[in-house]
């Protein structure tokens, strides 16, 4: 018999239609008391299947106690309790790799739009303002000095593309990369000190919550620029608005925030802020492969007892 899946959050149409064909995968939004639904059949399921977003608490856990595995759609699993699925034996498979080349690029078309006020310079152009006069100057990109901080995987392909820049490059994470021969910033806040731009590419939850603090952010300085890729956590959104408005740093290139889809108003405000709407993994090409590998997870589990792509417990 085969082992029964709940899905908990909506995932790409085709996936969906796969699960429930393949292996009858059971929509838990389609219930009108999801909490009812729960308490009566919870014990049911043994595959969770959910994305980056929704997560998965400890108390959905409890809920689902002959749970054996978690299947996310997404890198990140900062909204994943892995504690809490480590502590119930449950293990947990994400989709790394696959997404890598769409977010750096996003990291990067950030940094440029960001520096060279491409999304602006639009608006000048859309609004007529180019008629009353030119578009003013911006900030150059190729040679400047780039701080990345996280060079997990996603860090690592914004030094490849920031190399094709032949920006100076250094990081800041937890321990040095032993595989990486860029320099080692052992402190935030110097290597917001020394870089013209500084990307977020760490991974979010409780270890990284607000480290790029009011006084990274006063290090990074009035030239500096900060572009978020990871979480809007991992950023202290109040003092990052502030830093904007008070001209404390250049601006910032953003795809995620402290509160999604609410974005202050406050920051959309600003006009040396890009702001987007957490789409860096969006391209039909890298969904498809996200979705592929949700797949091929559930299936490897419900086959070997083993999942393609597990998060280290
Ligand atoms: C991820 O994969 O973690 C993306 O940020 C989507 O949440």
């Amino acid at each position: 018999m085969k082992p029964r899946i709940l899905q908990s959050a909506r995932l790409m149409p085709a996936l969906e239609a796969r699960l429930r064909s393949e292996f009858e995968a059971h929509p838990l939004w389609n219930e009108p008391d999801p909490a009812a639904f729960l308490e009566a059949r919870g014990g049911e399921f043994e595959i969770l299947v959910t994305n980056a977003t929704a997560g998965a608490s400890a108390s959905m856990m409890d809920a689902l106690p002959a749970l054996k595995a978690i299947c996310s759609l997404g890198v990140g699993c900062d909204a994943i309790d892995l504690q809490a699925a480590r502590e119930r034996g449950v293990v947990v498979a994400n989709t790394p790799d696959v997404l890598t080349d769409c977010v750096a690029d996003i990291a990067m078309g950030l940094l440029i739009d960001v520096a060279r006020g491409l999304s602006a310079a639009d608006r000048h152009v859309r609004r007529g303002k180019w008629l009353e006069g030119p578009f003013p100057l911006t900030t150059r990109v190729t040679g400047k000095r780039l701080g990345i901080l996280g060079l997990g995987r996603i860090g690592q392909a914004v030094a490849r593309r920031a190399r094709g820049f032949e920006m100076q490059l250094r990081y800041h994470s937890r321990r040095p990369v032993a595989s990486s021969n860029l320099v080692y910033e052992p402190s935030l806040v110097q290597l917001a000190q020394w870089a013209d731009f500084l990307v977020v590419a760490c991974s979010g939850g409780a270890a990284t919550q607000g480290l790029v603090s009011e006084a990274v952010l006063r290090a990074l300085g009035p030239q500096g620029f900060l572009v978020n890729v990871a979480r809007g956590s991992v950023v202290d959104e109040a003092a990052l608005v502030r830093a904007l408005q008070q001209g404390t740093i250049a601006g910032a290139g953003l795809d995620v925030y402290a509160d999604e889809p609410n974005v202050p108003p406050a920051l959309i405000a600003l006009e040396n802020a890009v702001l987007l709407p957490h789409m860096a993994s969006g391209t039909r090409e890298t969904r498809q492969a996200m979705a592929d590998l949700v797949f091929e997870n559930v299936q490897s589990f419900v086959e070997h007892g083993r999942l393609k792509t597990p998060v280290p417990a």
